[in-house]
Formats: structure tokens, C-alpha cells, sequence
């Protein structure tokens, strides 16, 4: 069987950096849903489609092709052969991506386009919804999660020495938004399945949650 990790968890829990290093360490690949539904949230914006009209949305979401592609530096994603990758940190497509994330018909493209990739090749899978829907079946569940006011600490950590910079209680806002509309949509709603390890990384340094993880992974493949 195809080795496949699955790992949800909310808005600056550290997913990404944690899920690449996991997966670095382990010599799989990682694929970072979350910029999946961030490059059509930029393709809709550019098109000018109203994010809030589900039905125009879904009907972008058909007409494009989102596409990843793993080089040494991590996934690259790509709209109709376009590299969007350097496009899609923005706090205006980070928002975009929740919103668009709220549509069946969006989730739907993404996660056969997901189940496609993991389906051939040992991943580690991030995102909202991996464990109850795109991955139901994998051998390792994870949920990352830290305090709220933790998550939002790093996160204005590592954006508060740019130009323009918001203030710690304007990420803090921000993240609490992202979280309501993650958690509290209909379809797939972001919250961890009884089959899942929950990591609270809110009193662990990177290392210590890298380390925790691939002890999980062990006791799992050996089970
Ligand atoms: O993980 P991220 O912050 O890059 O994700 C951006 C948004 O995309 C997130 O707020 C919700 C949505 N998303 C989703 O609905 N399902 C996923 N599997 C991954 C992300």
C-alpha cells in the first residue's frame, strides 16, 4: 500500500513548514492543499468573479486548471501552465481561499485532483479536510493545532519586519475569521476525526513537533 499522512489543522498551526520537514525527513513528497484552493482564489479574483456567487465561482473553479509540481524547494502550483506560486501568501488570497473553500462544487475539483495525486505516490497531505475526505483511508491521521493566540504569534513573527506589516491584532483578527469561516462551513468543516492524533504544538518548539510526528509515524507503519 501506498504510504499516505494525512494532517489537518487550522490557519498558522505551522502545517506546511511541519508537513514539509515530516515529509522531507521520511523521503515523500508533501502537497500543500491549501494552495490549491489559494491559486483559485487568485484566479477568481484576476478574473474578476465574485467570490461570494458560489454558482459563478464554481463555474471558474471548471473552466481552469489547477496543477502542483515538486521541485527541491517544495511544491510550485500552477494555474493553466501559469507558475501563481509567488502570488498566493497575500492576506487578500489567503481570505479568498477560505471563502472559495466554502463551495462543493470547488472542494469537489480539488480533492479528486488530490485523491489523483496520492493515489500513485507516498505523500504527506496537508489541509482542512484530508482526513475525513480526501485521504478517508490513511495509514496516519494527524491534527495540528495551537492556541489562537500562539498561531497568531508566529505568524506576525514572520511578517512583522515587511513594509506595510499589520499589527499583532490585526493577524490575530484575521486568523479568528479564517478559523470561524474553516470550521463552520457546511461542507467538510475543518475539526478532527476520532481516528486522529491531535499534536497541540502551542508548548513545542518546530523540532520537538517534527520529532513528535515522525515517532507517530513509526509506532503507525509498524503497527
Ligand atoms: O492551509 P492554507 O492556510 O494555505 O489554506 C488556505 C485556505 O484554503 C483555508 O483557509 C481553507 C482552504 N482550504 C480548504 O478549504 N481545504 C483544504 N484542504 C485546504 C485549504
Amino acid at each position: 500500500m501506498v504510504l499516505n499522512i494525512a494532517m489537518d489543522g487550522p490557519v498558522g498551526a505551522g502545517k506546511s513548514s511541519i508537513a514539509k520537514a515530516v515529509a522531507d525527513r521520511l523521503g515523500i513528497l508533501h502537497l500543500d492543499t491549501g494552495a490549491m484552493y489559494r491559486a483559485v482564489g487568485l484566479s477568481a479574483i484576476r478574473a474578476g468573479v465574485d467570490l461570494q456567487d458560489e454558482a459563478a465561482v464554481t463555474a471558474h473553479t471548471r473552466q481552469i486548471d489547477v496543477a502542483v509540481a515538486h521541485s527541491a524547494q517544495g511544491q510550485r502550483t500552477i494555474v493553466n501552465g501559469e507558475d501563481v506560486t509567488d502570488y498566493i501568501r497575500t492576506p487578500e488570497v489567503s481570505m479568498a481561499a477560505s471563502t472559495v473553500g466554502k463551495y462543493a462544487g470547488v472542494r469537489r475539483e480539488m480533492v479528486a485532483i488530490q485523491q489523483k495525486l496520492a493515489a500513485s505516490t507516498p505523500m504527506l497531505v496537508d489541509g482542512r479536510d484530508i482526513c475525513v475526505r480526501v485521504l478517508p483511508g490513511a495509514t496516519v491521521k494527524l491534527f495540528l493545532t495551537a492556541s489562537a493566540e500562539e498561531r497568531a504569534r508566529r505568524r506576525w513573527n514572520e511578517m512583522k519586519d515587511k513594509p506595510d506589516a499589520p499589527s499583532y491584532e490585526e493577524v490575530l483578527r484575521d486568523l479568528r475569521a479564517r478559523d470561524a469561516q474553516d470550521m463552520n462551513r457546511e461542507v467538510d468543516p475543518l475539526r478532527p476525526t476520532e481516528d486522529a492524533v491531535i499534536v497541540d504544538s502551542t508548548e513545542m518548539n518546530f523540532e520537538q513537533v517534527v520529532a513528535y510526528i515522525l515517532k507517530i509515524v513509526e509506532e503507525k507503519t509498524h503497527e
